[in-house]
C-alpha cells in the first residue's frame, strides 16, 4: 500500500500525461480547466486504493481512477449550471468563465472520454467496469433530478433526502472502489462489500458537503457558502430543522425557502441562526459520524489483512474532519 499523498501524486501525474487541449481549443480548454483546478481527488483515490487492498498494483487502476475522475468533473460542470454556481475550487465555474454551451458540450464531452479509459482494459474486465459505470451514471442523473425536484416541494421527507444523495454522490464513491476491487479481480463478496463501505462513505460525504455549504469558512471552502439557501435546496440540515422547531420557526423556514430575494445575506443569516439553534446542525454533524461508522462495520467483515482496514478506516476519519 501507498500512502495518501503518493496516491494524490500518482493521479495528479497521471492526468498531467493526459494531453487534454487538442482542437477545437473552446471544446478542450474548459475541459483542461476544470480536470486542473484540482480538488481532493477523492474518488480516484479510492479506486487506486481499493485496487491495493485487493492485491493488484495501483498502475492497473490509473485509468479506471482517472475515468471516475472525469466523470465526476463532468457531473460539476452540469450541476453547477443547473444550482446557478460561480464559485467552483476557489475558481470561477466553467458557464461563468466561458458560457453555458460550453459549459454543456465540454461536459458532454468529459463523460465520453470517461468511458473511453476502460477501453484500455481487457474484454471480461471492461465489461464489468462499464456495465457498474452505466448503472452508476444513470443513477447520478437521477439524483440530480430529484435533488432538482426538491427545491420546489414543501414535502420532502428524510428517507427521500437520503435516497437522493444516495443517487446523486454515494453510489459514485461506491463504485470508485468497487473498479479497484474489479482491476484486481477479487471475489464478489469483496466487491459487494467495498461498494457498500464507499457508499456509506459517500453518504457521510454528501451530509458534510451539506453541512459545510452552509458553515463552511468562506475564505477555504472554495465554493459559495450558503448555495443551498440560496437555491432552496432541501438539505439534512433543512429537513432536521423542520423537524425540530417550533411553529414559529417552521413558518418562517417556509416563507424563506420559497423566496428567491436579490440580495441573499439576510435569508442565509436568518436560515443558519435556525438550523443551528433548531439542532439541526448538531443532527448532521451526528448523522455523518452515524454513516462513517456504518462503512466502518462493513469493513469488519471484509477477509483482507488488518493494516489495510487500518488505513481505509483512517481514511474515513479523515474525510469526517474536512472543511473543504
Ligand atoms: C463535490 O465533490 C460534489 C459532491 C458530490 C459533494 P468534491 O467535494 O469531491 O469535489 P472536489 O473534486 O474535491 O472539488
Ligand atoms: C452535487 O451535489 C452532486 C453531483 C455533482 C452529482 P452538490 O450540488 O451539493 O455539489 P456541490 O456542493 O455543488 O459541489
Ligand atoms: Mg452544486
Ligand atoms: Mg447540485
Ligand atoms: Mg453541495
Amino acid at each position: 500500500m501507498h500512502s495518501i499523498p503518493q496516491y494524490q501524486e500518482f493521479i495528479e501525474s497521471y492526468i498531467e500525461n493526459q494531453h487534454i487541449l487538442k482542437a477545437p481549443r473552446n471544446l478542450y480548454e474548459p475541459v483542461h480547466y476544470i480536470i486542473n483546478l484540482g480538488g481532493k481527488r477523492m474518488r480516484p483515490l479510492l479506486t487506486l486504493m481499493s485496487a491495493e487492498v485487493f492485491n493488484a498494483d495501483y498502475k492497473k487502476a490509473l485509468p479506471a481512477a482517472l475515468a471516475v475522475e472525469m466523470f465526476h468533473n463532468f457531473s460539476l460542470v452540469h450541476d453547477d449550471i443547473m444550482d446557478d454556481a460561480p464559485l467552483r475550487r476557489g475558481h470561477e465555474t466553467v458557464h461563468e468563465k466561458w458560457n453555458t454551451n460550453a459549459a454543456i458540450l465540454s461536459g458532454d464531452a468529459m463523460l465520453i472520454l470517461a468511458y473511453q479509459y476502460f477501453e484500455q482494459y481487457e474484454p471480461a474486465v471492461f465489461r464489468d467496469l462499464a456495465k457498474l459505470f452505466s448503472k452508476t451514471a444513470i443513477e447520478v442523473c437521477e439524483g440530480q433530478q430529484l435533488d432538482v425536484d426538491f427545491e420546489t416541494r414543501e414535502d420532502v421527507t428524510i428517507p427521500e433526502y437520503l435516497r437522493m444523495i444516495e443517487y446523486k454522490t454515494a453510489v459514485l464513491v461506491g463504485a470508485a472502489m468497487k473498479m479497484g476491487a474489479i482491476i484486481a479481480e477479487t471475489s464478489k463478496e469483496n466487491c459487494d462489500l467495498i461498494y457498500d463501505f464507499g457508499l456509506n462513505l459517500g453518504l457521510a460525504f454528501q451530509l458534510q458537503d451539506d453541512y459545510l455549504d452552509a458553515f463552511g469558512d468562506p475564505e477555504t471552502f472554495g465554493k459559495q457558502v450558503g448555495g443551498d439557501i440560496i437555491e432552496n435546496k432541501k438539505t439534512y440540515l433543512y429537513l432536521k430543522a423542520m423537524a425540530f422547531s417550533n411553529e414559529t420557526e417552521t413558518q418562517q423556514l417556509l416563507h424563506l425557502y420559497s423566496i428567491h430575494p436579490a440580495d441573499n445575506s439576510d435569508k442565509i443569516d436568518s436560515v443558519k441562526r435556525i438550523f443551528e439553534q433548531s439542532g439541526a446542525s448538531a443532527a448532521t454533524r451526528d448523522a455523518i459520524e452515524t454513516y462513517t461508522l456504518k462503512a466502518f462495520d462493513t469493513l469488519s467483515k471484509m477477509e483482507i489483512e488488518a493494516d489495510k482496514k487500518v488505513m481505509l478506516e483512517a481514511f474515513g476519519k479523515k474525510l469526517m474532519q474536512r472543511n473543504v
